[in-house]
């Protein structure tokens, strides 16, 4: 894939913006070949609003709550993903269940990072489910999204080992360390496999 123009990459995301940044920081230094033309976030004030200013990337704001269904939202944000001119999404702490109407618009071209090693743990206080539950191993997956919550073609996973003395946030520290070096490994990975699937069907000439 050297020499193909990078690939477009919109980020949805709620909250801090640590996976967002580790992107952004992948493509700044070589390790991932894309741009993001756009960051998509919905909770005003959001720490990931201010990475974005840092680094130049334009944000907008959709706020689920003013819209009357999850499909009207999902729509508004493929459009303006759409509009920003992006072909692979990346849900980096996107804290909204998604509709038909987004998986529509992008396919197999949409991934999502959940904080255990699916599919145990999905939804909702993915670490805190592994401590209540005991697993001396938990980890990260990145996958490809479908309707179902942190369901999908799983693309990378990276484990990590529970201490008897962690919380959740000690915890989740040593799994976000994780995140950010397989989630930009994990786009590189996903589109590639596509590009060869694409190659393999085209008649040649
Ligand atoms: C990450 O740990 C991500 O895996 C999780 O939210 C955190 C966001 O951190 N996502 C989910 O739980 C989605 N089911 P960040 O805002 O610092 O990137």
């Amino acid at each position: 894939m050297r020499g193909s123009k990078p690939i477009q990459l919109g980020v949805l995301a709620s909250g801090n913006g640590s996976n967002f940044e580790a992107l952004v920081q992948a493509i700044a230094d070589g390790k991932l070949r894309a741009e993001i033309p756009v960051l998509i976030y919905n909770n005003p004030g959001a720490a990931v609003a201010a990475r974005a200013q840092r680094w130049g990337i334009p944000a907008v704001l959709l706020n689920h709550r003013n819209y009357h269904s999850r499909e009207a939202f999902d729509f508004d944000i493929a459009q303006t993903l759409r509009q920003s001119g992006v072909e692979w999404v990346v849900m980096a702490g996107w804290m909204r269940r998604v509709t038909q109407v987004l998986i529509d618009h992008f396919g197999d071209q949409m991934l999502n990072i959940h904080p255990s090693l699916l599919p145990s743990f999905p939804g909702l206080h993915a670490i805190e489910q592994a401590l209540a539950a005991g697993v001396k191993i938990t980890g990260c997956t990145v996958h490809i999204v479908r309707l179902k919550v942190d369901s999908g073609p799983i693309i990378i996973q990276a484990a990590v080992r529970v201490l008897p003395d962690d919380t959740a946030e000690s915890l989740h520290q040593r799994v976000q360390v994780q995140e950010h070096e397989i989630l930009p490994r994990a786009i590189d990975l996903a589109v590639r496999r596509q590009a060869q699937l694409t190659a393999d069907n085209s008649p040649r000439s």
